[in-house]
């Protein structure tokens, strides 16, 4: 490995920024060149290279977004568009890719390896917290503080009026963000996408709870149609009309701020084992912790095996008297 390309993909995730730092200061401290891929997928096909150094990454550890831009790259999904980044790669002279995504990116990136046999290896960088392979993703925890950050503020304005509010937090697919903020936020409820919603369920709660209990907080992942919150509040307003229903959807400042500590100690690590890895030869996998660990994961288990929300995570909310649908 004398020259390795670093870039962001998907959705953006606090901490991208501490993980492109610790692949780049990774990069120099084992002499090896470093560039830094803008915007993504796109970006490699156009071949859009930017030359880093230990100062064009100083002062970013603590920045949301990310320095070298995101993108949902069309092109990079098609056979010729990871065929003209190959080509770009290879002109450059570059000898290795490290990918810092969520699904969709490690899925262009296993295709990409697929084909051309290009090295590359993947950091998790996503506020869903859905790959399997690492027990958090880079983003995920600062995206669980910034919504519990809402929720405490929702509450309070709930309790004032006696409100049933259904707060909706980000998460294709996945309860994670939803599950770890209603146990933080003390939510009546938490309904993800991994559980059958009960409508009945939902509503004799909330009646046999007016009584005694007029505030109720609720928190909706928005799993795979965003926008599940107002149609809940809607079927519970119509089944229980003298409740007091609002919703509040937190969407997109989930992704934006300051890491926390958590994230940024977590993309660092990551960002090294990046390195590190590709050095010794691995490609084609994710780097991730587990129990603590750094671990391989290949690139098709990341993406295609399950790592379900814990079951003793949901008991906890249970336990406490509250419910997940
Ligand atoms: O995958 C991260 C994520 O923030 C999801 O939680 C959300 O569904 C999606 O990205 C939103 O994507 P976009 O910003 O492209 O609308």
């Amino acid at each position: 490995m004398k020259k390795i390309a670093v870039l962001t993909s998907g959705g953006d995730a606090p901490g991208m920024n501490a993980c492109i730092r610790s692949v780049v200061r990774a990069a120099i401290y084992h002499d090896i060149e470093v560039v830094g891929v803008v915007r993504g997928f796109d970006g490699l096909i156009s071949g859009s290279f930017t030359p880093m150094n230990r100062r064009s990454v100083s002062n970013i550890i603590q920045k949301g977004g990310t320095i070298l831009k995101s993108a949902r790259s069309d092109e990079f999904r098609t056979k010729e568009g990871r065929a003209k980044a190959y080509k770009q790669l290879k002109e450059n002279h570059i000898d290795g890719l490290v990918v810092i995504g969520g699904n969709g990116t490690f899925t262009g990136a296993q295709l990409f390896y697929q084909e051309h046999g290009f090295p590359v290896i993947g950091a998790p960088g996503t506020i869903d917290n859905d790959l399997f392979g690492s027990d958090f993703t880079i983003g995920y925890d600062t995206a669980v503080n910034t919504a519990l950050d809402a929720i405490d503020k929702i509450r309070d304005t709930a309790d004032a009026h006696d409100r049933v509010f259904f707060i909706e937090v980000m998460g294709r697919h996945t309860g994670y963000i939803a599950v770890r903020s209603a146990i933080g936020g003390g939510a009546e409820m938490a309904i993800i996408p991994e559980k059958e919603t009960s409508n009945e369920d939902i509503v004799s709660r909330l009646k046999d709870g007016a009584a005694s209990k007029a505030t109720n907080i609720i928190i909706v992942a928005e799993g795979h149609t965003p926008g599940k919150a107002i149609e809940l509040a809607g079927m519970v307003k119509e089944a229980v009309p003298e409740l007091d229903t609002k919703v509040s959807t937190l969407g997109h400042i989930q992704r934006g701020g300051a890491p926390t500590a958590a994230d940024r100690v977590l993309a660092s690590r990551l960002g090294l084992g990046c390195v590190e890895g590709l050095m010794e030869g691995k490609s084609d996998v994710m780097v991730g912790i587990i129990n603590h660990e750094l671990v391989f994961t290949p690139l098709h288990d990341a993406i295609t095996m399950q790592k379900p929300v814990s079951a003793e995570l949901i008991r906890v909310i249970e336990v406490l008297n509250g419910r997940v649908y």
